[in-house]
């Protein structure tokens, strides 16, 4: 009896052999789809190739592709566990052709890889085809010389398949497995066709056509094949088994569960280690995948298959989380065929206990709770919204996880009195909002939030996504389009783009849709709402279109590098100076970084070289940087530094770097810096590759600022330096290990030069002889009295000095012709000022000179004149006041 294992390898290798590639399965979150949540069938990742929109290096194609099946359109959430063929996670085991060959060979493989390798016997089979599609119905008569009586003509949309409101699509033929008349049911088209004998086991479509958004259909350039088989069900038909879950696979995973919880596998809890087996699947691999459990999107379906998961494991008894000890019994099934299992392990587990730990904290009082409520209520009698609600709310229980509990009683939810309680806190905090005096402009994002719920973020594991636009705002207020030059705010369902928060800017990069593009130059978030600043640049954009989503990956790179480094600069501040750094702010742009902290004084120089030199250690480290989701308590317990005075939610991303050499001084004792942060990191330490510390100042009282540059940013600020280095080196005929010196011998010189200049000057200015200026001799009173040219203001004092110091007693008045405004300055001798003062002499010489006042002590005494054709008015009125006396 073949494993599943071994059919997926019978399968890859028969289409193998037949010139098809072996394809990896794309991941569950689609890059290529806007509104797709998560893969849900083999064609997913090739919907581009069928259109001729993308070209690959091989026209055909095998996968064995990850499913789920879980929120939105196809929802088999409900069922799970209850039904034998109903899976939230399976494998759709596909072959394709991409314009190359279509019905005539996709036939003939179907029936021989059927009938030939896995031995199906023959006259087990039927087929139904397109009620006009006679082509298939002849090929199926020639090649498997079905009668007609198995050749079923079906004339509705269940043989014409369709990727979803818009994509490929065409007619197709589905065959199916008679299982016998031991079990209730009729073929398909009949009346009885819901029952379990007709199994359909594979589907064959005949790509021909694309269905368009405005409900006209168009040829594809060629017609092509996409075929499913999940395996789950051929496996149960090929191992002699009805229910999918008595596979070998499942059966392994239900035994891990029974185990795990000392439960019989097939006693009264049988339902409840099907739906663990089942949503273990989904939920590992999700996971593995890059989904994280949260309130919003693609989480939230993750978080609502782990709780339900969880409870079913309660119902078994289990006082512990269950979950993630049943991790290596699929690991060991699976993760030969899907790697990233294997390495998403440790995560995966992690992820698990985690949240049916806190899960598990209200899951008991909610039970209770549930309870207590139902012993209110007749028996049978529906569980009233309200108190749906407040399971919901206050313990976490999504809805369908209520629906589920109680449909075991046979009971249901009054679900209308549910949206209705959910509405009522809606408005009850769209009222505590309006009067939160947020600005108006927000109301329209409010609106928006309210109506389309939060932008999912996929920019931590891509650049480049497509997504659904839902709004287009201009001036406040939703418009149904926009045209070239014009400036818009873009909502999307999903984006790559980062929006700016927690210091980090938002991203650049470009938006394209089937009828134009724009440029988005910045990426801001409000209520939950990712608002991309756009313009357009090329044709228009309508709300509704799907859209391509390119971030900038320039831009985002350097943003990331300044981030990264910004958590190791933190850290190396902390273990310089103490711990009492915290960080008081910080910005992370793609130039720069800047980081504000706690500290009271400025870093000394080796303070900051050790600073940076740490820094540069932990990049040339190249250690891989991690990222987990944990409860802010979880993450204080391990040491992670969180923002002073910051809000968290419910849970955090902690992102670690650094691994300490063993002296185990970090806070888990292996790793260098654990932070609280949302944003987006280098992949390693290495892509930040060089740190450049510009310098420290003080931002406010006790916060010190440290700027930054990284990478090649960095780099061309040391460049630039170089360069002017290389300069003055040249200027200066020298190397630059020799201008310290020659600078310093150059200052001395200079120094001395000037000093020498400036006696010069003043000797120049008195005459420039020995002998020294004429002295007078007035009223009794030695009298300098001279115009000065080649001298300035500033110069006066000293030389009046001078002039009183040769004299020995008497008077000295210098005015110097500056060519501009003049200046006079007055001297007199100790002996004489008592009687004659230098301020007299300055004011009336200034006086003379066109210039007002004057001021200074009766020995020394300065003044500015306006006029130097005063200047003999001027010594002759100073000579006046000397002969007076
Ligand atoms: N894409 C087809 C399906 O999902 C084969 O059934």
């Amino acid at each position: 009896m073949p494993s599943l294992n071994e059919i997926r390898t019978t399968f890859l290798n028969y289409f193998d052999r037949n010139g098809h590639r072996i394809v990896d399965s794309s991941p569950l979150v689609p890059r290529n789809d806007p509104t797709l949540m998560f893969a849900n069938s083999g064609m997913v990742q090739f919907k581009n190739c069928f259109t001729g929109v993308e070209q690959r290096d091989y026209v055909r194609a095998t996968t064995a592709q990850k499913c789920v099946r879980a929120g939105g359109k196809h929802n088999d959430l409900d069922n799970v566990g209850y039904t034998a063929r109903h899976h939230t996670f399976f494998e759709m085991l596909g072959n394709f052709s991409f314009g190359d060959y279509f019905k005539s060979d996709a036939i003939p493989y179907a029936w021989e890889l059927l009938t030939r390798d896995f031995d199906i016997p023959k006259d087990k089979l039927l087929v139904t085809v397109y009620h006009t599609d006679d082509e298939a119905a002849n090929l199926w008569k020639k090649v498997a010389g079905l009668s007609d009586d198995r050749i079923i003509r079906i004339d509705n949309d269940d043989n014409f398949w369709r990727m979803g409101p818009t994509g490929p699509c065409g007619p197709c033929t589905e065959i199916f497995f008679d299982h016998g008349d031991k079990i209730w049911g009729g073929p398909p088209g009949s009346p009885d066709q819901d029952g379990d004998r007709f199994i359909e086991i594979w589907n064959l479509v005949f790509m021909q056509n694309e269905q368009h958004a405005d409900g006209s259909m168009t040829p594809l350039p060629k017609q092509s094949i996409d075929t499913g088989m999940g395996l789950e069900r051929i496996g149960a038909l090929l191992q002699g088994k009805h229910d999918n879950y008595d596979t070998d696979l499942m059966r392994s995973l239900i035994e891990a569960s029974a185990h795990a919880t000392s439960s019989d596998p097939d006693g009264p809890g049988k339902t409840h280690h099907r739906v663990i087996a089942d949503h273990l699947r989904s939920t590992s691999f999700l996971i593995a995948d890059g989904v994280m459990p949260s309130n919003e999107g693609r989480g939230y379906v993750l978080r609502r298959i782990m709780r339900r998961a969880m409870r079913h494991a309660h119902q078994l008894g289990a006082q512990d989380p269950v979950m993630h000890r049943l991790v290596p019994a699929l690991v060991r099934q699976m993760g030969g065929a899907y790697p990233e299992l294997t390495r998403a392990q440790a995560m995966i587990e992690e992820t698990l206990r985690l949240e049916e730990t806190r899960f598990r904290q209200t899951l008991d009082r909610g039970l209770k709770l549930l309870d207590d409520e139902l012993s209110k209520i007749p028996e049978g009698a529906n569980l009233p919204g309200a108190a749906a609600f407040k399971l919901y709310d206050t313990y976490g229980f999504p809805l369908d996880l209520t629906q589920d509990a109680l449909r075991e009683q046979g009971r249901a939810v009054d679900t209308a009195g549910f949206e209705a309680a959910m509405a009522e806190q809606k408005t009850k905090a769209r009222a505590s909002w309006s009067g939160s005096g947020e600005t108006k402009d927000a109301a329209i994002w409010y609106d928006l939030a309210e109506a389309h719920g939060a932008t999912e973020f996929l920019g931590y594991d891509t650049q480049i996504a497509e997504g659904q636009v839902l709004a287009l705002v201009q001036s406040g207020a939703a418009v149904p389009k926009t045209a070239t030059g014009q400036s818009v705010q873009i909502i999307l369902n999903q984006t790559p783009f980062y929006a700016e928060s927690g210091g980090q800017i938002g991203d650049q990069g470009i938006l394209t849709t089937a009828t134009g593009a724009a440029k988005i130059t910045d990426t801001k978030k409000s209520q939950g709402l990712f608002i991309h600043i756009a313009e357009v640049t090329q044709g228009e954009i309508s709300a509704g279109q799907g859209a391509t989503l390119t971030v900038d990956p320039a831009h985002r790179a350097a943003i990331q590098a300044n981030h990264s480094a910004t958590h190791l600069l933190h850290e190396a501040l902390r273990r310089a100076l103490g711990d009492h750094v915290a960080q008081r702010g910080s910005l992370n742009a793609a130039d720069r970084l800047r980081f504000d902290f706690s500290h009271g004084q400025g870093l000394s120089a080796p303070e900051l070289a050790q600073v940076e030199a740490e820094v540069n250690a932990y990049i040339r480290q190249n250690s891989l940087v991690s990222t987990r989701i944990m409860t802010p308590d979880d993450a204080r317990a391990l040491g992670a530094q969180a923002l002073f005075g910051e809000k968290y939610g419910d849970e955090v991303r902690v992102v670690s770097m650094g691994l300490l050499d063993g002296s185990g001084k970090g806070a888990d004792g292996r790793t260098y810096s654990l932070e609280l942060c949302g944003g987006t990191h280098v992949g390693q330490l290495g892509e930040i590759g060089l740190f450049i510390l510009l310098g420290d100042s003080a931002s406010s009282a006790g916060v010190r600022r440290i700027e930054a540059l990284t990478g090649a940013g960095a780099l061309a600020y040391l460049k630039e330096q170089l360069g002017h280095l290389n300069d003055v080196a040249s200027l200066m005929k020298s190397v630059p290990a020799d201008l310290p010196g020659r600078v310093k011998t150059l200052q001395e010189e200079r120094r001395k030069l000037e000093n020498e200049v400036a006696q010069l000057r003043r000797e120049l200015a008195m005459g420039g002889s020995a002998a020294g200026p004429e002295v007078k001799e007035i009223g009794g009173i030695k009298l300098i009295a001279q115009v000065l040219t080649g001298v300035s203001g500033k110069d006066l004092p000293a030389l009046i000095d001078e002039m009183k110091a040769r004299i020995g007693s008497g008077a000295v008045v210098l005015i110097a012709d500056t060519g501009a405004k003049p200046a006079v300055a007055a001297g007199v001798t100790d002996d004489l000022t008592a009687t004659l003062s230098a301020v007299d002499l300055v004011k009336v010489a200034a006086a003379a000179l066109g210039g007002k006042g004057g001021g200074g002590r009766p020995d020394m005494a300065q003044a500015g004149g306006a006029d130097i054709a005063g200047a003999d008015a001027a010594i002759a009125a100073v000579e006046a006041i000397l002969e007076g006396k």
